[in-house]
């Protein structure tokens, strides 16, 4: 069984994606163990509480600096033993400390195709107001491991999603997430559950059979 943790920081939309996974079965030998948010007024945790997994929030503001925000979060985390740290709109810079302990298992859910459209800065609508500052006719979704770079750990999974003419921030959001966000970070965590994710000596990440 996959002991998971998930953390984030909003909507809870793509933990949702994962909790209706889990209980229809696309999702096999998964357990999420617990809900972690930053933000005490995150409705992800009143998701998490509605389908009866254990909630906590770790506010910034609670303490006195990073380091012990950093330390209690790292707490939380490891006091859940989990085998998997999902982010899911987590806004949070991930502690170095925690990408060592957790090597290859934390993942991240970025909303475009990277490398387009990420890194510092790029996060929510920002992400595809720069898609369509750009004027890109494909974007996308994007789940990776997490290293110590902004959304530049290996590569696990994508998904395209067409740019249409008359899209705005919101509606282009709206359809990344149902289209790619919701269908490829489920089944990236049922891969992973079912021993199907391999990283390669470059880093290079290869989906078995
Ligand atoms: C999503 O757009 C995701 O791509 C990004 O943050 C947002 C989280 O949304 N990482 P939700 O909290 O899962 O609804």
């Amino acid at each position: 069984m996959l002991k998971t943790v998930v953390c984030v920081s909003g909507g809870g939309t793509n933990l949702q994606a994962i909790i209706d996974g889990i209980e229809r079965r696309d999702i096999t030998n998964t357990q999420i163990v617990r809900v972690i948010s930053n933000n005490r007024h995150a409705y992800a945790l009143e998701r998490a509480r509605k389908a009866g997994i254990e909630a906590v929030c770790v506010s910034p503001g609670d303490y006195g600096d990073r380091a012990q925000f950093n330390e209690a979060l790292i707490r939380q985390i490891d006091a859940a033993s989990p085998d998997l740290i999902v982010l899911a709109g987590f806004l949070v810079v991930i502690p170095p400390e925690l990408i060592r302990k957790y090597r290859n298992k934390i993942i991240n859910i970025h909303p475009s195709l990277i490398p387009s459209f990420c890194g510092t800065g790029y996060y929510g609508l920002k992400v595809h107001e720069a898609a369509l500052a750009r004027g890109v006719k494909i974007t996308g979704a994007t789940v990776h491991f997490v290293d110590e770079g902004t959304d530049t750990g290996p590569i696990i999974m994508q998904k395209a999603v067409a740019v249409q003419p008359d899209d705005t921030p919101e509606t282009l959001q709206r359809r990344v997430m149902e289209e790619a966000e919701w269908v490829i970070l489920p089944r990236t965590v049922d891969l992973i559950a079912n021993g199907r994710v391999k990283t390669g000596d470059g880093g290079a990440v290869s989906i078995q059979g």
